[in-house]
């Protein structure tokens, strides 16, 4: 439609939120449906958060905020980024955003111009080769393998960069491959950086809390101090406290960014909601437990997936160190024929037909930039798991 802006023609609707339309329509017609497609926690947010929502509505904290957030949220991060990952930011160093979604739209749209270049690890989440295009710029994507468990190579990262290159984004543990990098891997990638002071970082740690057995999650900024003064650190509380539903996101970084990124805030939604600000200051400042809780529930479910679909044939699935996803290939299974006498041709045919024949709702990787993999959400319960498992083994052993 001519009427709409061009901006619009380089951008992509969100695959992953089509996945979980399409499996609701399935339902909804009366299929049979599992659908891992969802990329949020199933779990309830915790009470203590809940009921400090509930004390701000009934002392009136329902007015307009500031912009970047409450004095007690921004407080609150910049003890929470004190506490958890040794840096050292002051509460003006620190922005509230509607969702991380919104923290990295506003840090995108405050720094990109058109021509600049951002680099993207593939697989990536969804959303970052979109906004960076919706901000005029272009997402140069750099893939990784499933041999270096999906994550970026420093070569790779040294040959994709050129005057151009504004930002590298990194997103450990990852969506949607779940991947994190050690305190090594980290740094390795730094080293690269040091020797471009064009290049900035922008890290999206939403997945921070949710890594398993003895990784232990560390952040750029952290590993190499000398880049503290070009680094973004976005997090939120969506994932790790089952908040998805609240939207709060945050990030800490450079004053003058804060400043840019307040200033294109302010034009656009103001503060975020503050009953969910309030929410999320209990969130950071309450008690933990319920991570660890949750942790541990998540890592049976990752061992149980990644077990049994290492038992389905042509299927390889590596084992990823964090968040809620796995990301096995089906490379094993291109080319293959369906009982029904389709080629299978891609990842694409593969989640479709799946889906057609055993009512498995999964999203094909080349939405995320590599494949032929898929990506399966385990944030459901075990035995919706174990039946979804056996339902892809029993698909896999018909490809003929
Ligand atoms: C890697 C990653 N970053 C950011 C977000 C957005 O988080 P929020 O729901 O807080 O906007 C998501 C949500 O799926 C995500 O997977």
């Amino acid at each position: 439609m001519a009427f709409l802006a061009d901006a619009l023609s380089r951008v992509k609707p969100s695959a992953t939120i089509a996945v979980s339309q399409k499996a609701r329509e399935l339902k909804a017609k009366g299929k049979d449906v599992i659908s891992l497609g969802a990329g949020e926690p199933d779990f309830d947010t915790p009470e203590n958060i809940k009921k400090a929502a509930i004390d701000a509505i009934t002392r009136g904290e329902t007015k307009y905020t500031p912009v970047s957030g409450i004095p007690e949220l921004r407080k609150a991060i910049a003890a929470k980024f004190k506490r958890e990952n040794g840096l050292d930011y002051t509460p003006e160093q620190t922005i509230v955003g509607t969702g991380g979604k919104q923290i990295l739209f506003n840090a995108l749209m405050a720094t990109l111009n058109p021509g600049d270049e951002v680099i993207i690890p593939a697989p990536y989440w969804v959303s970052y080769p979109e906004i960076v295009a919706l901000c005029g710029a272009t997402p140069v994507t750099v893939e990784t393998t499933m041999d270096n468990q999906f994550k970026l190579q420093a070569a790779d990262l040294e040959a994709a960069i050129t005057p151009k290159t504004k930002w590298l984004i990194l997103n450990m543990p990852s969506n949607p491959t779940g991947a994190a990098y050690s305190e090594s891997e980290i740094k390795a990638l730094t080293d690269v950086l040091l020797k471009h002071p064009q290049v900035w970082i922008l890290t999206d740690d939403m997945y921070e809390h949710l890594v398993y057995g003895e990784f232990k999650f560390m952040t750029p900024a952290q590993v190499e101090p000398k880049l503290y003064d070009r680094t973004l650190t976005m997090n939120g509380v969506s994932k790790a406290y089952s908040m998805t539903g609240w939207r709060i996101g945050y990030a800490a970084g450079p004053l003058e960014l804060i400043k840019a990124m307040d200033m294109v805030q302010g034009q656009q939604t103001s503060g975020a909601s503050s009953i969910s600000q309030w929410a999320a200051v209990e969130a950071l400042n309450g008690p933990q437990d319920f991570i660890e809780t949750n942790k541990a529930i998540f890592q049976g479910r990752r061992d149980l997936v990644v077990s049994m679909l290492n038992q389905a044939n042509g299927i390889s699935c590596p084992t990823p160190e964090g968040a809620f996803y796995v990301y096995p290939s089906c490379a094993g299974l291109i080319g293959k024929t369906t009982p029904s006498g389709k080629v299978i041709e891609t990842d694409e045919d593969f989640v479709s037909e799946l889906l057609e024949a055993e009512g498995v709702a999964v999203v094909h990787g080349s939405a995320f930039g590599l494949g032929p993999n898929f990506r399966i959400s385990y944030a459901t319960s075990e035995a919706l798991l174990e039946e979804a498992c056996i339902r892809i083994q029993r698909f896999c052993a018909s490809l003929r």
